[in-house]
């Protein structure tokens, strides 16, 4: 039996703190925050509005670099790659589902899904339209694929968002918040395809929410208050 998986760390964020600077105001936001992700682990962030949550999201990501500490994808470094290097892996090997959705107005909800598979060296071929397709019709949207996004409502924009951030099969999913806006039994169809994906070898989850029963579903809860990061069993 092969149990390398189960202690696989995918991510690490050691001594991580954020502080922005507004002029000559600084602004800290993370301390010294550490953790350690395993293949097929998911995580539920909760803590106050303004604490750093999507702060955190982000610098694990690899969007926004720290203003110190490190973070690894396996035994990578990822702020220490050429931007290109990580632009492609970000579009590789995570799925980021934003707390606003960004998706791209100019394009079609197809088009919109299909752009992770082109940034990250795929082509926008049958194969990719026809993955970014089923996807989409996983999270109920087969009937929208040519709309653009101003046409959507806010539900089917974050489900559009979803099946964005699910169509490469990345490693690591972060999701800020990404039932917020669905009725429960949309919702419930979208964290089952969440947990579902992230309950696969060598992948994981890292979600925001501030839905204690959506935390309990995960293997493990964190907490973030005052920029301190903490864990609870
Ligand atoms: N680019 C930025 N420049 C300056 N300050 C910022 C920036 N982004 C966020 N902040 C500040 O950092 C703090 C944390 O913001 P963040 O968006 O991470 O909070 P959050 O925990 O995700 O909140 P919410 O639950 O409301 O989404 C806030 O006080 C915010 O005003
Ligand atoms: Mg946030």
């Amino acid at each position: 039996m092969n149990n390398s998986n189960a202690n696989q760390i995918l991510l690490q964020a050691e001594s991580i703190d954020k502080t922005y600077r507004i002029g000559t105001r600084h602004l800290p936001v993370l301390r010294n925050a550490c953790l350690m992700v395993g293949s097929h682990q998911t995580l539920a962030i909760s803590g106050p509005s303004g604490a750093g949550k999507t702060t955190l999201l982000h610098v694990l990501s690899g969007l926004d670099r720290p203003t110190a500490g490190r973070v690894y994808h396996r035994n990578t470094d990822i702020y220490a790659m050429p931007p290109s290097r990580r632009t492609r892996w970000r579009a590789r090997d995570v799925g980021f589902i934003f707390q606003t959705y960004h998706l791209l107005p100019e394009l079609t909800i197809l088009e919109n899904v299909m752009l992770p598979i082109v940034a990250s060296g795929g082509r926008m071929n049958d194969a990719a339209r026809q993955r970014s397709t089923e996807i989409l019709e996983r999270v109920g949207l087969a009937e929208r694929l040519d709309h653009t996004p101003s046409t959507l409502s806010g539900g089917e924009q974050q489900r559009a968002a979803i099946a964005r951030a699910l169509v490469n099969n990345p490693e690591i999913v972060f999701a800020d918040e990404p039932t917020g806006n669905l009725d429960t039994a949309t919702g419930e169809n979208i964290l089952r395809c969440l947990l579902d994906m992230a309950g696969q070898a060598e992948r994981a989850l890292i979600m925001v929410t501030h839905n204690p029963e959506i935390a309990d579903r995960c293997d493990r809860r964190l907490h973030l208050i005052d920029g301190i990061l903490s864990e609870t069993d």
